[in-house]
């Protein structure tokens, strides 16, 4: 019964991993090889690492036919699969990476439990089981890996782990509880941002405490938020085009880029076709963009609320209050003697070049400014 148990919960992690390993990477742009080993990565690397801990050979990979198998399926499927039903699975992203974590978790807690393990080495089984592939995703990617975030994320690994290394939870049924138990917590820890205690230590030699205690990603990091009413036409367009030049100067690694919306109209929707049509003529990537409405920590998180229109700017305020880290500003003051002093809505007026120009315009300028005034420096790369 048990092995049973077993497989299922390594087919369930598998496909899960596998899927946002492989996601992840078409949103870094790799190509179908590399969709495929950060696909592979992803679901087998937890089970190798735990492997390598515990003393069993790595090897047993090779045995597994089954799971590789529907990794590789579920890596082809989620390849072909249309952009639509991506977005809309991206705002599952946290679920499903929770039920890989829960699910691994388990299974690796099994593992070390049939090798006749002591509690504490089940525990740590399943603790680099459920964390291990997306560890190593979130690398390879060049991403901050989710454990590493904010919400608590390893320790419900660690307490499955636990739970089945100390006997009582090991029937089928038990099993399940605590998977769908160890899912429920991980969900809650993000939708609550639960967090473990924390010590801030500013960085040898950085004097700017408020990105210190802003205490995620790369503290030289300049960051910048478009702002517009429904995050579909104007500021997803801002997002993709600044990007671009931010890239063409090679200051990628210098400047974070995202947008929102003051409404909530569109949230988890792709840019408007209008807007999609302008990127994809200009050969612009918007790929993995979906709009989120604005947050009250973005006024601390941001150096830079760009808006679109002066009624963007009235709309922040007063999610955000008057006293934010953030400078508010609209995207049109950065271009001197502008005839307009607000980019058109194109939703309404259903000129997207319009509002193509004037903020490809906007964009340079704002990337000059940034360059001028060393809010961001050409060599900091
Ligand atoms: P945006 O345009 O603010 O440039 O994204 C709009 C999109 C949607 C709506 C209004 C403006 N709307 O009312 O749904």
């Amino acid at each position: 019964m048990t092995l049973d148990v077993f497989e299922w919960f390594s087919i369930i992690g598998t496909i899960a991993f596998a899927v946002s390993g492989a996601i992840v990477a078409m949103e870094e742009h790799y190509d179908m090889l590399g969709v495929f080993v950060l696909g592979l990565v992803t679901a087998f690397g937890g089970g190798v690492v735990r492997n390598l801990l515990i003393g069993v050979p790595v090897t047993t990979l090779w045995s597994q036919g089954l799971l590789l198998k529907t990794a590789v399926i579920s890596i082809v499927i989620v390849f072909v699969l249309p952009n639509a039903w991506i977005y809309h699975w991206k705002k599952s992203e946290a679920f499903f990476d929770a039920i890989g974590l829960a699910a691994f978790a388990i299974q690796g807690a099994l593992y070390a439990v049939e090798a006749g393990l002591p509690v504490s080495a089940v525990m740590v089984a399943a603790m680099m089981t459920g964390i291990g592939g997306g560890m190593i995703r979130d690398i390879m990617a060049g991403r901050k890996p989710l454990v590493l975030r904010d919400e608590i994320y390893a320790v419900w690994a660690l307490l499955a782990g636990m739970a089945v290394g100390i006997g009582p939870m090991r029937a089928a049924w038990a099993l399940l509880a605590l998977f769908a138990a160890t899912v429920t917590m991980r969900m809650l820890s993000v939708h609550y941002k639960w967090r473990l205690p924390r010590r801030k230590l500013h960085a040898y030699g950085s004097f700017d405490a408020s990105a210190a205690e802003e205490g995620e990603g790369n503290m030289n990091m300049y960051r910048v938020l478009f702002v517009c009413l429904g995050n579909i036409c104007r500021s997803p367009m801002a997002e993709a085009v600044f990007r671009d030049r931010v890239e063409k100067a090679g200051l990628a690694e210098s400047i974070e880029i995202d947008s929102c919306g003051t409404g909530d109209w569109h949230l988890g929707k792709p840019p408007h076709e209008g807007t999609r049509r302008i990127l994809e003529g200009q050969g612009i990537s918007y790929e993995g963009m979906v709009a989120r409405g604005i947050r009250a920590e973005d006024g601390e998180r941001f150096d830079l609320l760009v808006a679109m229109d002066e009624s963007n700017v009235k709309a922040i305020r007063e999610a955000l209050g008057n006293e934010t880290k953030a400078e508010v500003v609209r995207f049109l003051s950065f271009v001197p003697g502008s005839r307009l002093a607000d980019v058109p809505d194109p939703y309404y007026t259903g000129n997207f070049e319009e509002t193509y120009e004037l903020i490809s315009e906007a964009s340079e300028r704002l990337l000059a400014h940034l360059l001028e005034t060393g809010e961001v420096s050409a060599a900091a790369k």
